[in-house]
């Protein structure tokens, strides 16, 4: 096809990343994945192709290894950059920091440094809502609420990652950069092709509830009843992952349409904050199912609560979260329920 618009997707065959390539294709891009499938699977790329009925492009390699990663940029003409592949396990990034480091921020190095050598211009970074730590005061953040250090080296790496982009920046100033702070995605492509796919006993809250539903697992701690909140427990702003695969498209739109080079942070959630007990009673309400939950103590780094101010993403991307809460947590169920089929 000519004229085709190549966007580099790393770590496409992840949990975001899938859902993103899904809405490239359906708004006339042509994703190309990289990905090692150190934290994914094959089958996901099986997914991703049934739902788009084509073949899909992708490169089985480590980001972090630079020759091969030039190889690709040498092949393409690459029009946009989404750079997703990283680590994400809060708990483990505590126990071995050094892989962390190591994997997010070479990842990002290798990906910049070839992205300006190749004159590739929209640069879409996945960072956190973890860069603004534990708000002060108010707990909507805006994009200009100051960011402060985030409770484990995987948070840090966000926030250097974000750093590095603004002192690459200063250097560059024709690139074209742009922050996506993700809030808490949750769910899953409402076909039930593509989902997150949690590797061993999941850490967030949405996958353990939903293992916890189908048995996998035999009881959900909520950790800490004690927090300044209207039940007592955290509050977090769950996003539904198609939602956030859309606001990429945006993004890219939107950098592309630029005619001058900027760099810039936009918060992608709902606005809308849950606590974890309505969480609890939305999926059991929704599906019928009960939980078998209980109250423990505290997770430490928990922030009491933090919910986007989506005002800049409207303003800017044009962009704004149209699924309900009620179908993110449906469509988390019925991939739960499509994961246990195909154990069996
Ligand atoms: P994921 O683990 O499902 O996807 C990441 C993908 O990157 C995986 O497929 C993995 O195999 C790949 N990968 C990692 N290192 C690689 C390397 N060196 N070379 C090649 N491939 C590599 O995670 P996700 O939930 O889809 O998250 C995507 C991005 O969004 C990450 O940067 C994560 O930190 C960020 N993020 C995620 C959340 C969340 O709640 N899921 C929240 C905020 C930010
Ligand atoms: C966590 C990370 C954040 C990261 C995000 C995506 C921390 C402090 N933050 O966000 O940096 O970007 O994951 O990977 O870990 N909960 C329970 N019981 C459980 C699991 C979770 O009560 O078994 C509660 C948590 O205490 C929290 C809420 O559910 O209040 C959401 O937790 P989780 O899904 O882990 O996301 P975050 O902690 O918001």
């Amino acid at each position: 096809m000519q004229n085709e618009k190549f966007i580099l997707v790393t770590g496409g065959a992840g949990y975001i990343g899938s859902h993103t390539v899904v809405e490239l294709y359906s708004n006339g891009y042509t994703p190309i994945i990289l990905d090692d499938f150190r934290n994914s699977s094959k089958l996901v790329i099986e997914g991703i192709e049934k739902i788009i009925g084509e073949k899909i492009q992708f490169h089985e390699i480590d980001i972090c290894d630079y020759v091969q990663l030039e190889q690709i940029f040498r092949n393409y003409k690459i029009n946009g950059v989404i750079h997703f592949a990283a680590y994400k396990a809060v708990g483990e990034s505590v126990l071995d920091p050094l892989k962390y480091y190591k994997n997010n921020i070479i990842g990002l190095l290798n990906v910049l440094e070839l992205s300006a050598k190749y004159d590739v211009r929209p640069f879409v970074f996945s960072s956190s809502c973890t860069v603004y730590g534990e708000p002060k005061g108010i707990k909507e953040v805006k994009e200009s609420t100051p960011l402060s250090k985030p409770s484990s080296p995987y948070g840090n790496t966000k926030l250097i990652g974000e750093q590095i982009l603004n002192d690459f920046f200063v250097s560059q100033p024709t690139a074209k950069i742009l922050n996506l702070r993700y809030f808490n995605p949750i769910g899953a492509h409402p076909s039930s092709l593509i989902g997150e796919l949690p590797n061993g006993k999941p850490n967030n809250l949405l996958p353990y509830i939903t293992q916890t539903a189908i048995g996998k697992l035999k009881e959900l701690v909520v950790h800490g009843n004690d927090y300044p909140t209207k039940d007592g427990s955290c509050v977090r702003d769950y996003i539904h992952v198609c939602d956030l695969a859309k606001a990429h498209v945006k993004a890219l739109n939107y950098l592309e349409n630029e005619t001058q080079g900027l760099i810039d942070a936009v918060n992608v959630g709902t606005g809308q904050g849950k606590t974890v007990l309505e969480v609890i009673k939305t999926f059991e309400s929704i599906t019928g199912e009960k939980i078998n939950w209980r109250f423990g103590p505290r997770r430490a780094g928990d922030v009491d609560e933090i919910y986007a101010n989506s005002a800049k993403s409207k303003e800017l991307l044009n962009w704004e979260a149209v699924h309900s809460f009620e179908d993110a947590i449906l469509h988390a169920w019925l991939w739960e329920n499509k994961l246990r089929k195909n154990d069996e």
